[in-house]
């Protein structure tokens, strides 16, 4: 299993967009995560083509995308076409699920679903051969700086035996409410990669916090 931060540049400082990207670039961090928000599949409009362009021109991250955005297949291509290494759609948004992820994997990149915390795993269960990654959702998806939901680990938990069942090899991604305080916990559960908003870009040190993150111990 993998130990990935994913910064997500939804709580850098949009004035210093550049700088803030670069922060994260110089960090230990492999991946760097870009939330992308319609105002319609969640209350909350993030930003969309044009930033995303910008973090790419500034960061040689992978660049993992999440789409909270309804009817996310109109945008697939275009999303590749900007720099999007991952596309993570939302299976409460797609049409069908294995369809959008067939669809994404044919840009020649990797294809994630992500889950709500009211979403079972059970829901995409028959999907996890077509998905290079799992995001589950530890808040509700809209804002960054939410408090983290407890049950999110019993599924992270269940997603692991699955995932290892069916021997497809699938990462899973955790975001919501991550820090370097629950890190540990979250890696044993079975999580391969952490976004962390707030938590980074909060941080005194940012580039510190993606360490402590790393490096976290459950006898700690
Ligand atoms: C929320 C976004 C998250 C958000 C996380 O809908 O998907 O990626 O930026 O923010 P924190 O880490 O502050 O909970
Ligand atoms: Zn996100």
């Amino acid at each position: 299993m993998s130990r990935i931060i994913s910064p997500s540049m939804l709580s850098a400082d949009f004035g210093h967009l550049a700088r803030d990207t670069r922060m994260i670039d110089a960090s230990d961090a492999e991946w760097i995560h870009i939330d992308v928000m319609d105002g319609v599949f969640v209350p909350n409009i993030s930003f969309g083509f044009p930033v995303l362009k910008a973090i790419r021109a500034e960061s040689s991250k992978f660049m993992d995308t999440h789409l909270m955005i309804v009817e996310p297949e109109r945008y697939i291509k275009r999303f590749a076409e900007a720099g999007a290494e991952l596309i993570t759609v939302h299976v409460e948004a797609v049409k069908e699920l294995r369809p959008a992820l067939e669809m994404i994997r044919a840009c020649g990149i990797k294809a994630g679903v992500s889950i709500k915390p009211a979403t079972p795993v059970s829901t995409i269960a028959d999907c996890l051969d077509a998905a290079d990654l799992v995001l589950v959702m530890s808040v509700e998806p809209g804002f960054g700086g939410q408090s983290f939901i407890p049950g999110s680990v019993e599924k992270v938990r269940q997603l692991r035996q699955l995932i290892d069942t069916q021997g497809t090899g699938t990462l899973i991604e955790i975001d919501g409410g991550v820090s370097a305080k629950n890190a540990a916990l979250l890696f044993d559960a079975g999580c391969d990669v952490l976004v962390a908003g707030s938590a980074v870009f909060k941080a005194e040190n940012p580039q510190a916090e993606i360490r402590n993150m790393l490096n976290a111990r459950i006898d700690q």
